[in-house]
C-alpha cells in the first residue's frame, strides 16, 4: 500500500531466545484506528515501541511517512515528535505543571516561542477537557485527567501517528470512560492511531481494523464486526471465550 503512514515489514525481535515479534507486516493508513489485541505477552507493547524505536528490531523494516526509521540522532529525536506515545502509567513529569508538562517538548524541540507554546497547549488542554487544571502538578490530579494531559502533550507535538498502550489500564473504573472519550473524539478527527486495549466496547465503536497477536505472529486481521462476531482462528477464539464471557 502506498499511501499508508506506518508499515513494517518482516519485522523480527528477539529478547535472548524469545522470538518476541515474527515476521510481522503491518501497513497502516493514514487516518486509520488499528486496535492491536491479543493474550498478555503476545508482544503488543513491544510492537508498539518498535514504532517510535524505543526498542531496535532484529531485522526488517519499519517506516512512517514512507521514511525508513532512523537509527539515532537528531532524526530520531524528530521522528520521536511524529509519532505520539501515551503508556499505561501516566508518567506526566511530576515537578512541572500541567501546561509546563505540556509547553516543555514543543519550546525544547519544536523550537517553539513560550507564547506561542503556552497558547497551543491552552487550546489542546481545553479539547481534552482539562484548561481549568493548568497551573496545578500532575499529583493533584486525578488518574483521568492525568492520562488526558498525556494525550494533550503527545498532541502538543503535532504527530502523524498516535500509539496508545493499554491508556486505561492503570485508571479507576470511573475514569476509564472520559479517557476512552477523548480517543474516540482524536480518531474522528482523523488521527492515525494505533491503540493496544482491553477494552472491547471501545474496540469494536473505535476500530477500522483489528489485528489479533498470539505469541509474537500476527495471525488475524478484520473489521471489528468479523473479528467479534466470526474469529477465524482458534487462538482469536480463545482469547474472546476468555475475554467476553465473564
Ligand atoms: N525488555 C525485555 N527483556 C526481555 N523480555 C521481554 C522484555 N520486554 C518484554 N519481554 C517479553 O516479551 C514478551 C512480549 O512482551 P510484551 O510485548 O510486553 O507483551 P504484551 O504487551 O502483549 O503483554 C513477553 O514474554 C515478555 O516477558
Ligand atoms: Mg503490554
Amino acid at each position: 500500500m502506498n499511501d499508508s503512514l506506518v508499515q513494517l515489514k518482516n519485522v523480527n525481535k528477539h529478547f535472548g531466545a524469545l522470538h518476541v515479534l515474527k515476521d510481522i507486516n503491518l501497513s497502516v493508513g493514514k487516518g486509520e484506528v488499528i486496535i492491536l489485541l491479543g493474550p498478555s505477552g503476545s508482544g503488543k507493547s513491544t510492537l508498539c515501541r518498535t514504532i517510535n524505536r524505543l526498542e531496535t528490531i532484529d531485522s526488517g523494516e519499519i517506516s512512517i511517512d514512507g521514511k525508513l526509521l532512523p537509527e539515532e540522532g537528531k532524526a530520531l529525536a524528530q521522528l520521536r515528535a511524529e509519532v505520539g506515545m501515551v503508556f499505561q502509567s501516566f508518567n506526566l513529569f511530576a515537578h512541572k505543571s500541567i501546561l509546563d508538562n505540556v509547553t516543555l517538548g514543543p519550546r525544547k524541540v519544536l523550537g517553539k516561542s513560550k507564547a506561542e507554546a503556552e497558547e497551543e497547549a491552552m487550546a489542546l488542554l481545553a479539547k481534552v477537557g482539562v484548561d481549568s487544571q493548568a497551573q496545578k502538578m500532575p499529583a493533584q490530579l486525578s488518574g483521568g485527567q492525568q492520562q488526558r494531559v498525556a494525550i494533550a502533550r503527545a498532541l502538543a507535538m503535532k504527530p502523524k501517528v498516535m500509539l496508545f498502550d493499554e491508556p486505561t489500564s492503570a485508571l479507576d473504573p470511573e475514569m476509564v470512560n472520559e479517557v476512552l472519550e477523548t480517543m474516540v473524539s482524536l480518531a474522528k478527527e482523523g488521527m492515525t492511531m494505533i491503540v493496544v486495549t482491553h477494552e472491547m466496547g471501545f474496540a469494536r465503536r473505535a476500530a477500522d481494523r483489528i489485528v489479533f497477536l498470539a505469541d509474537g505472529e500476527i495471525v488475524e486481521e478484520a473489521t471489528p464486526t468479523e473479528f467479534f462476531t466470526n474469529p477465524k482462528s482458534d487462538r482469536a477464539k480463545d482469547f474472546l471465550g476468555k475475554i467476553l464471557n465473564h
